[in-house]
């Protein structure tokens, strides 16, 4: 947060022809500045690609057609027009039909007209669209989550697990000669005991460092595949909706592993959706120049096939999204939190980059892989 040290002063800067214009229109940001009845009474070049409109047509356009009115935005305009001189919002998603859908980061704060109305002062919204470096930092951190995660892991089994399996031997010992009470007690202790033991397996997979082997895939066909499980399982009372891309070109994947991730984000859906009227979709497209120079890699790594999941639940709570990729973060009562950081693992692995955006009423979790050259074989199915 940024106040003005000495708003009476003038500063005298040797301009050399540089007008405040020509520094606006050079920035990458949408700036916009909003008057005291939320006019748009000033838009820079990157506005105006942003909302595709020419710098004339915002004097004539309301802001709730360039934002909805339901947005987080307009809660932003407020606390600044409440007293609070710059507040930031990562993450919000635009979806209009001016701009198509963008996640982009928001920062709005007081400009200091002197013009105030009731209290509605004019304001400097900026909006930042997310890049595909914000993109990269994610996956890197989500390295760091997979990396810790498999050191403990080993850790874990090697320590745990003998002593474990001598725990419940005894209880199994002591019941035999347990009265009934006592007997529910030893059970106890198999039963806790075989939980712990769940969960470092579960762990365990996160330790197994070899290479995986890929090949050439259907995505289609995986995602049918967990669809059908989910549909006869965790997600009957879900409806499911499909958006494929036909044309797409095989993945560059491994089967059993791109199952289990997308397993993994259409359960976390399932869970996440009211119990009436939850929906999901699986989305399918082939994304254009997105690609990555990997650290400790030559070259460009190109990831074009996005595979999205997204469902109408509540979205992510925003103290959650910092860490979601790391091991043990969960909200719900019998959640492991395991499931997002196998997920980043795997996707890591594979050589793809996770990411997603949440808002109420839809997150999506976008899975970007990298393509196979060569055709799935003949009769290859899942
Ligand atoms: N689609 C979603 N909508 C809302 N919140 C989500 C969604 N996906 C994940 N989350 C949040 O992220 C947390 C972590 O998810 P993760 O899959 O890692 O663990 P979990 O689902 O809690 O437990 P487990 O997967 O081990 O059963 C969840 O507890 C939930 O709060
Ligand atoms: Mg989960």
């Amino acid at each position: 947060m940024s106040q003005p040290t000495a708003p009476n002063k003038t500063t005298s800067i040797k301009t050399g022809g540089v007008t405040p214009d020509l520094v606006l229109n050079a920035l990458s940001q949408a700036v916009l500045v909003l008057s005291h009845n939320d006019q748009v009474q000033f838009a820079n070049l990157a506005a105006e690609h942003l909302f595709s409109l020419s710098s004339g047509a915002f004097a004539r356009t309301p802001l709730t057609d360039l934002i909805p009115q339901d947005s987080p935005v307009f809660a932003l305009i407020d606390q600044v027009r409440g007293g609070v001189s710059t507040v930031t919002e990562h993450r919000i998603v635009l979806d209009t039909p001016r701009t198509g859908q963008r996640t982009v980061n928001v920062q709005v704060s007081e400009l200091l007209d002197g013009v105030a109305d009731h209290g509605h002062k004019s304001v400097i919204l900026s909006l930042q669209e997310r890049s595909i470096a914000d993109q990269i930092a994610h996956r890197l951190t989500h390295r760091d989550s997979a990396r810790s995660m498999s050191a403990m892991s080993s850790m874990l089994a090697h320590e745990v697990k003998n002593p474990l399996s001598g725990i419940r031997g005894a209880a199994q010992l002591l019941e035999q000669g347990a009265n009934d009470a006592d007997r529910e007690l030893t059970r106890l202790i198999q039963d806790e005991s075989d939980r712990i033991k769940d969960l470092i397996e579960r762990m365990e997979l996160f330790s197994e460092n070899a290479p995986l082997k890929t090949g050439p895939l259907n995505i289609h066909q995986v995602l049918d595949r967990v669809h059908k499980v989910a549909a006869h399982g965790f997600a009957k009372s879900v409806s499911f909706k499909k958006s494929y891309d036909p044309s797409l070109p095989p993945v560059l994947g491994h089967r059993d592993q791109l199952i289990q991730v997308f397993l993994n984000l259409v359960k976390n859906a399932a869970e996440a959706v009211a119990p009436h009227g939850g929906e999901i979709v699986l989305k399918t497209a082939y994304q254009h120049g997105i690609s990555f120079a990997m650290p400790g890699q030559k070259g460009h790594v190109h990831l074009p096939l996005a595979i999205t999941v997204q469902d109408n639940g509540p979205g992510i709570p925003d103290d959650l999204s910092e860490h979601l990729f790391d091991p043990f973060v969960t909200t719900k009562a019998n959640g492991s939190g395991l499931g997002l950081a196998m997920v980043a693992k795997i996707v890591d692995d594979l050589g793809g980059v996770i990411d997603f955006e949440t808002q109420s009423g839809r997150t999506s979790f976008r899975v970007l892989l990298p393509m196979s050259k060569d055709p799935v074989p003949e009769g290859q199915d899942v």
